[in-house]
């Protein structure tokens, strides 16, 4: 455990108003929107807290400078959902300087851990893995040619997503046509998957896609070329957000796993336990569930988001 950060007697432990910077990455996807809200309705004024929101529209540079200005107004704790992994080691430095502690949140950074009090998210390696498997599962030792949309370069759900996979399809039938970024966004899944779908006429089988939002654009894609998403293409994402449990319920999408981007009320929990100078773990993983077509039809309408 470690408090790296944790200020002497902050405003927040004396029962005051606890101000939070947040720097969110922006507003790519369906998944993120849920987690912005997630996070708005536990930092709530009700619950005792001042949120600074920042979205920085996937700019590292940008994300970056919001958390510096975060220590410059002195809030009493950082919350930072980075977007890349690599180039925290700076600003964390000067926030442990400061005395304002930083709590990571969904993804992870390549720094020490000694520079951030925590972070709580998901295990984005074992959700690659568990989307690799249903793979091997349907398509086997069968000659399987695979393109893939990637998540943002150098984020770690990109990183994690696109190793986890790998490791799972390793001795499969499945091999990789071609794999670009599509940055999370519906608009990107698809001019993307209109390009592969030129450049491999006729010849992809599956599609993994780091996220939902760019397995629905690339549907319009696979549509607009006259094919049948989920019959001619199978198509495997991550997340589980409404629009993609939807198009797996119509059978446009074969398979997804889940993400969960209901963090908000950990996060405060960590917050306050941090401010308060409690020990806390390192790490703190929550757990992901996966849905076929069937199972996401059981429960598309009991799900929070
Ligand atoms: O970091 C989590 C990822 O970020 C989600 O899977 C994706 O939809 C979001 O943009």
């Amino acid at each position: 455990g470690s408090t790296a950060g944790a200020p002497a007697g902050s405003d927040g432990a004396d029962g005051d108003v606890i101000t939070v910077g947040f720097a969110q990455t922006g507003a790519e996807s369906g998944w993120r929107s849920a987690n912005t809200e997630s996070m708005r309705a536990a930092f709530s004024a009700e619950n005792g807290f001042e949120l600074v929101f920042n979205a920085a529209d996937n700019d590292p540079a940008a994300q970056i400078a919001a958390v510096r200005s975060f220590i410059n107004q002195g809030v009493d704790a950082i919350v930072i959902a980075p977007i890349v992994e690599d180039g925290w080691d700076d600003v964390l430095q000067e926030a442990a300087d400061a005395e304002i502690p930083v709590i990571l949140e969904d993804r992870t950074v390549s720094a020490s851990e000694d520079l951030y009090a925590t972070w709580v998210g998901l295990d984005f390696r074992k959700e690659g893995q568990t989307a690799g498997e249903w793979a091997v599962e349907t398509f086997g030792d069968e000659e399987t040619n695979m393109v893939v949309l990637e998540g943002t370069t150098g984020s770690a759900p990109a990183n994690d997503r696109a190793e986890g996979f790998l490791e799972a399809i390793e001795g499969s039938g499945i091999t990789t046509l071609a794999s670009q970024t599509g940055n999370f966004t519906r608009a990107e899944g698809k001019t993307v998957m209109e390009g592969f779908l030129q450049a491999h006429a006729g010849e992809i089988d599956l599609l993994y896609a780091h996220n939902d939002d760019m397995a629905l654009g690339a549907i319009d894609a696979i549509e607009a070329a006259g094919l049948t998403p989920g019959e001619d293409i199978q198509i495997v994402s991550i997340d589980a957000v409404r629009d993609g449990m939807q198009a797996l319920v119509d059978g446009k999408i074969n398979f997804i796993v889940e993400c969960n981007p209901m963090l908000g009320e950990q996060v405060a929990d960590l917050v306050r336990q941090v401010l308060d100078g409690e020990e806390v773990e390192p790490a703190y993983f929550v757990e992901d569930q996966s849905f076929t077509s069937e199972q996401a039809a059981e429960v598309i309408d009991t799900r929070p988001y």
